[in-house]
């Protein structure tokens, strides 16, 4: 069902049943709407989709990418992986040369295709803590940021349903911390892994190491709990099969595809604010430039990479930074594209004595096909499944050799300083899975870092990829908490139920028993979690770094908002995803109490 590649005819004929989508801007019946959203990512599709519930608002949603409809390797959760940098669904960006891992560059994927991210990520459904969002609504002064607040949008995004197998899922998750009538599909794991004993017997025999949390989505994130994954039924939910597809038939409602924003255009003044309601759109770098426009909002949900390169290629950014590319500048925000966050990544492998790891499925055609097949036919099985079972976050006691002279770093006591992601096989972002053993990792992660990063423009050319700093490792305080994280994993590895079973670390880890050691196998190890955030922070009037108020209005213009994860001041202890859903059923809320009739 590769529409995309077909004539615009059969693209029509294709789709009719259900709605089109526009390939080419020209077959747009009208040039003005009430709402233009750019990018149908994550955010931006839920936005749409909740504005074209009232029949009187017009919407046209652009995105630079293709249709997701019939993709199998989107469909398949176990696939995620798979997929990583294909470019017809990926922005195939890389990093700059990042300091602090010696230099090496990094590939830096976001999803580019209906969906956005949510599309291709690897559906980790995790919240974030009380005290995240009690710290947004600090930062910005507005309380509609805070736990108690979004909890209510939390449940509005989620339909949690039966794992595939339809396990006894009692003492795996609270109940009365999830939503039943939302459109996004959560779950549990439907395929029972055999370190999943192991972990649990550990929480059983040194709940201090490492506690059991029923559900880490209730608000205390602390402890080990049972993975949620945006998948229902064996199959991925993203916001563009839960969100989008759903609605396309809705007459209010047009999306064009494989057409990429280039700028926003002045389209005047008011009160001697610039007003910012027109689009400019191009298939590519020397084609045509199209305009539609605004007549209420334009919704910005480009995701953290592309939303500050828009608002810079439209001359909202840092004056000098502006003037540097003969950009004019509309307005002065030396907010835009700084503050960005991301969540470092080190997949700590380790040798063990089992037969039953997942690492035979890379290395075995037969067995590998017999899944897919399984999947096929039943959805059912390893396929249906996300990458890994269980989770951990864990506070750090206030060891001064750690945070010495920094302070806590995390939002608050809900919130963790470091995650493991336990999975049962050979992960590596790095490194091939070895050709023989059998492997288990735990992956660490930093959870509130200190670095910080940025984006910025390498040319006035909106098709020149920008430039990506994540900025990973350059504070001081991070590496000891990832340090941390590693001792943290092996104290766990050391318990009783992992007697005889793990044999040893793998690779340079085996080498790293000092500080030293082990802060120089951290720097050749990190790679990204693709948790970038914060480029277009919201904040209160008085701090002049915020992109967006806590309205999420552009600041210095009237017409825009910007709704993704650009906007959150800080990252949430948590993967994004659940965050995003979250902030955009919100901001769709505000959007449509702003204007109602
Ligand atoms: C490989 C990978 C794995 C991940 N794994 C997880 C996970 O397991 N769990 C989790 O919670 N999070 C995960 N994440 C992160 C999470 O998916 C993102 O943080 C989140 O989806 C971002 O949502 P967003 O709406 O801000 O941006 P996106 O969902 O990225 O949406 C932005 C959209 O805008 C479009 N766009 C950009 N520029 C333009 C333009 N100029 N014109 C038109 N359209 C444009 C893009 O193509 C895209 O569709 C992962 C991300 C990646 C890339
Ligand atoms: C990339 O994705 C497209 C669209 O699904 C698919 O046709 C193609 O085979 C994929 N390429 C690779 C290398 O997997
Ligand atoms: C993705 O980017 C990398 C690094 O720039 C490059 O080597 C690779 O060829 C790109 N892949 C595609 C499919 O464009
Ligand atoms: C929010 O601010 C109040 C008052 O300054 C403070 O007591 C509280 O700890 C803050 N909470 C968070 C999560 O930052
Ligand atoms: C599920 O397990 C719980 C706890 O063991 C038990 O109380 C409950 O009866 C079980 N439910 C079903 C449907 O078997
Ligand atoms: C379950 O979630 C609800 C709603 O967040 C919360 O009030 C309750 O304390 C939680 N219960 C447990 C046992 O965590
Ligand atoms: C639990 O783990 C911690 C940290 O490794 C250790 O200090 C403590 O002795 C352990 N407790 C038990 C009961 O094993
Ligand atoms: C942007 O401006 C900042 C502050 O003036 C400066 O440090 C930085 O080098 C500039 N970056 C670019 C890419 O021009
Ligand atoms: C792995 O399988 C072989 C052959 O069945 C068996 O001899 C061996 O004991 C198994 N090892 C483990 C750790 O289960
Ligand atoms: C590969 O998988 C198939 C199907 O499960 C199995 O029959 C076969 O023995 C496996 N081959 C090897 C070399 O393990
Ligand atoms: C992998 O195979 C090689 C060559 O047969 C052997 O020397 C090595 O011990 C094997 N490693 C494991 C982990 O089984
Ligand atoms: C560990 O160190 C030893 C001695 O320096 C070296 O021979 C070996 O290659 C190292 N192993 C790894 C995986 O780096």
């Amino acid at each position: 069902m590769h529409i995309l590649k077909q004539p615009l005819s059969i693209a029509f004929l294709a789709q009719s049943a259900l709605a089109v989508l526009y390939t080419d801007s020209s077959q747009l019946p009208k040039s003005e709407y009430d709402f233009v959203v750019v990018g149908a990512g994550t955010a931006g599709n839920v936005v749409a989709s909740r504005l074209s519930e009232n029949p009187a608002f017009s919407i046209l949603v652009i995105e630079a990418g293709g249709d997701n409809a019939g993709i199998e390797e989107l469909e398949i959760p176990f696939n995620a992986p798979a997929a990583l940098g294909n470019a017809s669904l990926f922005w195939n960006y890389t990093t700059t040369p990042q300091i602090g891992l010696n230099g090496r560059t990094l590939a830096y994927q976001r999803g580019r295709v209906l969906g956005g991210s949510s599309s291709v990520n690897f559906l980790v459904f995790t919240r974030g803590s009380r005290d995240d969002f009690d710290r947004y609504a600090n930062v910005t002064g507005d309380d509609g940021w805070s736990w108690n607040s979004m909890f209510p949008f939390m449940l509005k995004a989620e339909n949690f349903v039966a794992p595939v197998d339809h396990h006894n899922t009692s003492g795996q998750f609270n109940a009365s911390a999830h939503g039943y009538r939302g459109p996004l599909l959560t779950t549990l794991p439907g395929f029972p892994s055999a370190i999943d004993p192991r972990f649990i017997a550990t929480t059983e025999t040194n709940s201090s190491l490492l506690p059991f949390n029923l559900d880490a989505n209730a608000g205390d994130t602390i402890g080990l709990s049972w993975m949620q994954s945006t998948a229902g039924h064996g199959v991925r939910s993203s916001s563009a099969t839960a969100y989008l597809q759903p609605v396309l038939h809705r007459p209010n409602l047009d999306v064009l595809i494989n057409a990429q924003v280039t700028r926003l255009l002045s389209t005047g003044d008011e009160n001697g604010i610039p007003v910012l309601r027109k689009v400019e759109l191009s298939q590519t770098s020397s084609g045509p430039r199209t305009i539609v426009r605004a007549k209420k909002e334009v919704i910005l949900s480009a995701g953290p990479v592309n939303t500050p390169q828009l608002l810079l290629l439209s001359g909202i950014g840092d004056r000098g930074n502006l003037s540097a590319l003969s950009i004019p500048t509309i307005v002065h925000s030396p907010g835009v594209g700084r503050n960005l966050q991301d969540h470092p990544l080190v997949a700590n492998q380790w040798f063990v004595n089992a037969n039953n790891t997942l690492d035979d499925i890379s290395r075995n055609a037969t067995l590998a096909n017999e899944l897919l097949e399984q999947w096929r036919a039943t959805k059912t099985g390893q396929y249906a499944d996300g990458p890994a079972n269980q989770i951990a976050w864990l506070r750090l006691p206030p060891d001064p050799a750690v945070f010495g002279g920094f302070g806590d770093p995390s939002a608050g006591p809900t919130s963790s300083h470091i995650e493991l992601l336990l999975g049962n096989s050979f992960a590596s972002f790095l490194e091939p899975p070895p050709p023989n053993g059998s492997y288990i990792s735990v992956s660490t992660n930093v959870v509130s870092p200190s670095s910080r990063g940025s984006i910025t423009l390498s040319s006035a050319d909106p098709f020149d990829f920008p430039v990506i700093d994540a900025g990973f490792l350059t504070h001081p305080l991070d590496i000891k908490i990832m340090a941390q994280a590693i001792r943290t994993a092996m104290a766990i590895l050391s318990t009783p139920s992992f007697q005889g079973f793990v044999l040893a670390p793998h690779g340079a880890l085996a080498n790293a028993t000092t500080t030293s050691e082990l802060e120089a196998y951290i720097r050749n190890s990190v790679t990204t979690f693709w948790h970038v955030c914060c480029t277009a922070k919201m904040g209160t009037s008085e701090d002049a770094t915020a992109v967006v108020d806590s309205e999420l209005n552009l600041k210095g213009v009237h017409g825009v908002r910007v709704v993704d994860f650009s906007v959150l001041p800080f990252l949430p202890a948590a993967h994004p995803q659940a965050a995003v859903y979250a902030l955009a059923e919100r901001a769709a809320h505000l959007i449509q109490s702003r204007w109602a009739a």
